[in-house]
């Protein structure tokens, strides 16, 4: 794919609907009673996986463009897989699905593409364990494939070292089919998409006292029991409740919508409306850094109304200047960083990342990949353990990107290319099918 810079961005977009969002509406569907339908799904790769590996499961799911129909037979319905269940590229399906998987009375063994073989599964095989789960990594490597013979669970508390939606949302599934109890504390919030989702499908799950207030349950009082008490940030689920299936409509990604703001943002004379986009508060990070290094971005149309707030988002090209990046807000851009990595390349002054050693271990080392592509095209950038130094401002140019088949690096890199001199020619460009099918052709549409 050879990208150049052509117009300015103008105009509207719609961005397609949440990854994180769009599994779990298929995920929990399945488990509730009932059909959920959902609207704005997202037909990216890693979605179609989730959806092929319920249907595995005996699962009827009828999907039609964005529209999806989940036929569930509620949380003791799904039938042993005939076949290894493949979740392709998707980190979620893999870790998501185990904790599900844990409490099944059947054996399963779940699989993914290369990339999935090389992601670490002992974050999640080690808090499963405590709860009585029996998962096994067939090659003894911790990672995928991993065996999972289905066991009775027992509800145990788990401090996790991590700040991993992932991992809370693998323990608290196990948690549904657990004998008691099951709480999770992380050092910092991630993306609370399973815990709304699941109190929407009629779960009993709650926050500790101590989270952020759009973190607090909408109906149940805050347990004060234990959550309290524990630094960090607590969430709790009982066992066996009754899902109902629901209509879910999917907000707009804001991990794809980064790629348009920061293109906006970079290209002298651009405004851009991108409609219909998800501002979750565990989301939002890019917002808040954006403005911090001088970004021009309307927030409008705000609607707090359902389960996930969503806004129409219009931006303006803008002169950046460095930021740093580190803290409890990491989670909630840990998949921007690569884009806003581009964006401190064109920012003035020197840029730091840190705290960010997550983004070693998501589909490519982005630590290396970003600091070798923008090498690449030109920019001082040196890796950190933990993050990387950025220094921008200086005019860069065009080169050949490798995108390691992370389609976050492509698309960070088709918004740097606007923003270089002469041309980028990004190797393993499709790639982007995984989050954003359509990608490349919403670019070109809004470069005019
Ligand atoms: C996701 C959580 C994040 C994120 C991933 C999707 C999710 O991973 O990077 O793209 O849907 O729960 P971690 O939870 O491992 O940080």
């Amino acid at each position: 794919m050879i990208i150049k810079y052509t117009a300015p961005l103008r105009g509207e977009l719609s961005i397609p609907g949440d990854k994180s969002i769009s599994h779990r509406s298929v995920m929990f569907g399945a488990l509730a009673e009932g059909t959920t339908e959902v609207t704005n799904f997202l037909t990216g790769a890693d979605c179609l996986s989730t959806i092929s590996c319920f249907r595995q499961m005996g699962i009827e799911i009828e999907q039609k463009d964005t529209n999806v129909l989940v036929h569930g037979k509620g949380l003791h319905g799904l039938r042993a897989p005939a076949e290894i269940l493949d979740a392709g590229n998707s980190g979620t399906t893999v870790r998501l699905l185990s904790g599900i998987l844990a409490g099944q009375a059947f054996d399963s063994v779940i699989n993914g593409d290369e990339t999935i073989q090389k992601r670490p599964m002992k974050r999640i095989m080690t808090p499963l364990a405590g709860m009585g789960a029996d998962v096994t990594s067939v090659r003894g490597n911790g990672c995928a494939p991993l065996r999972i013979h289905g066991n009775k669970l027992h509800g145990v508390h788990y401090d996790s070292p991590v700040a991993s939606a992932q991992v809370k949302s693998c323990i608290l599934l196990a948690g549904l089919y657990a004998d008691g109890v099951t709480s999770v504390t992380e050092p910092a919030v991630s993306r609370n998409h399973s815990e709304l989702m699941l109190r929407y499908f009629g779960a009993d799950v709650r926050t500790g006292a101590d989270m952020q207030k759009s973190m607090e349950p909408r109906t149940a009082s805050s347990d004060k029991s234990s959550a309290e008490n524990r630094r960090g940030f607590t969430v709790s689920i009982m066992p066996e409740p009754k899902l109902t299936g629901q209509r879910i409509h999917v907000p707009g990604d804001i991990s794809s919508a980064a790629y348009f703001i920061a293109a906006a943002l970079l290209v002298p004379g651009s405004e851009l409306l991108l409609k219909n986009v998800g501002i979750n508060p565990t989301r939002d990070g890019m917002l808040r850094v954006c403005r911090e290094m001088g970004a021009d971005i309307t927030l409008l149309n705000e609607d707090h109304s359902g389960a996930e707030p969503c806004a129409d988002l219009l931006v303006r090209s803008s002169h950046l200047k460095a930021v740093e990046i580190g803290g409890d807000i990491i989670p909630t851009l840990i998949d921007e960083l690569p884009v806003l990595a581009v964006l401190a390349a064109f920012a003035d002054g020197t840029t730091v990342i840190r705290d960010a050693a997550e983004l070693r271990v998501k589909e490519s080392d982005r630590i290396a990949v970003m600091t070798e592509n923008l090498s690449r095209i030109g920019c001082p950038v040196e890796a950190a353990g933990d993050g990387m130094i950025i220094t921008g401002g200086k005019p860069l140019h065009g080169a050949v990107i490798d995108s390691h088949m992370d389609h976050r690096i492509a698309m960070s890199f088709a918004v740097a290319a606007l923003a270089c001199t002469g041309e980028t020619d990004i190797q393993g460009a499709e790639i982007v099918n995984i989050s954003y099918p359509g990608f490349y052709e919403d670019l070109a549409r809004v470069c005019r």
